[in-house]
């Protein structure tokens, strides 16, 4: 089969090799699906460049792609959920990912009927910023009649985590790409900040609630709106001691993220706020909950730009260079 994999890490820009290999081989609970289209995601740079390898240590040369939609080829002896011929999507499990190529057998666990009213490049877009979405509201344990803020709301991630916090009775405050405002608005949001134009943390305080999208610098400013004991999310900040406890990490890895993640949990404690890291796991069930909640919505994710698989290295780079309108995404059969 056609796939794209990389075969070193490196900070430069990726160089995924394309070319043939063998198509993955079937477990029992596996379903063999025939990608139809996969998603570039920031993670897939990331991954690339070394820097999520104290969480997800892949050994090279890793076939890449995080999420993708396709066509059930074959199922595994004990599949149950899924048949031949049926349209699926996921965020690949962690622990094999591969949607960069022209199969991928995967987990049924981790898979979700395609809703039809999505194209496939709709559809591809779907699953890993959802499933942050809905893991991210989860751990802040979002109540209605609340107030959020989800920075960098303009990207991908926002186009699902606005609606699914609406569809949870949350007001939701977002700040991002001035050229995405109209986007966003369409989404819901109660309140738009063009991050170009206006500081978020001049305007907004007492918030019930933040994801965190940007990291760095903005996690305190972010700290600095939230009202005394109130909840962030963050999906850049890095990993802390509760992260390594909710993952069930090694001794040594509970040590190394508690000791990289003091400096958050201290921010948090200064007024009794809390911290959370978020790496984005496989859930089929939850995709399957955000499907319904997005269909009755009718959210449709924007695609910005489209791929074939020979390509791979320009759409990563595309998703590099940020000011994107939507998702990007890959043919690997093209
Ligand atoms: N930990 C996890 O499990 C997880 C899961 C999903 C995503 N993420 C991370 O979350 C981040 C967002 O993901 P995404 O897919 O939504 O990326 P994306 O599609 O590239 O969107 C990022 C958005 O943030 C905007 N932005 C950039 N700088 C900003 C600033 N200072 N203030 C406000 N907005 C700003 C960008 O606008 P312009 O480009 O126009 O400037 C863009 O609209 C990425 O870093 C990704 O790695 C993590």
């Amino acid at each position: 089969m056609k796939a794209a994999w990389l075969e070193r890490y490196s900070k430069g820009e990726p160089q995924l090799t394309v070319g043939e290999r063998a198509k993955p081989r079937l477990g029992v609970r596996d379903v063999l699906l025939r990608v139809s289209v996969a998603a570039v995601n920031p993670l897939d740079n990331m991954i690339a460049h070394g820097e999520v390898k104290a969480i997800v240590p892949y050994k090279t040369p890793l076939i890449m792609g995080n999420e993708c939609v396709g066509v059930v080829e074959e199922v595994g002896a004990s599949v149950t959920k899924f048949k031949k011929g049926e349209r699926v999507y996921a965020r690949l499990p962690l622990d094999r990912i591969g949607a960069f190529a022209e199969y991928v057998a995967v987990d049924e666990a981790a898979l979700a009927l395609t809703p039809d009213y999505l194209t496939d490049e709709e559809a591809a877009a779907v699953p890993l910023t959802a499933l942050t979405a809905m893991q991210a509201l989860a751990l802040i344990r979002a109540e209605a009649g609340k107030t959020i803020f989800v920075s960098g709301g303009t990207g991908s991630f926002g186009a699902m985590a606005i609606p699914l916090a609406k569809a949870r009775g949350l007001t939701v405050i977002t700040n991002g790409s001035g050229k995405n405002a109209e986007r966003v608005m369409a989404l819901g949001v109660d309140r738009f900040i063009d991050y170009k134009k206006e500081d978020y943390a001049a305007v907004l305080s007492d918030i019930d609630y933040v994801i965190d999208s940007l990291g760095g610098k903005e996690l305190e400013k972010q700290f600095s709106i939230l009202k005394r004991g109130g909840r962030l999310v963050s999906l850049r900040g890095g990993p802390n001691k509760a992260f390594a406890q909710r993952v069930n990490a090694s001794p040594i890895m509970k040590l190394a993220f508690g000791f990289v993640g003091r400096k958050n949990d201290a921010m948090a404690a200064k007024n009794g706020q809390t911290y959370d890291f978020i790496f984005v796991h496989s859930d089929g069930q939850q995709l399957a909950e955000a499907s319904g909640i997005l269909a009755k919505m009718e959210i449709r994710p924007s695609v910005d730009g489209v791929f074939g698989l020979e390509e791979v290295n320009a759409a990563l780079q595309k998703v590099a260079g940020g000011g994107s309108r939507g998702k990007t995404v890959i043919y690997p059969a093209k």
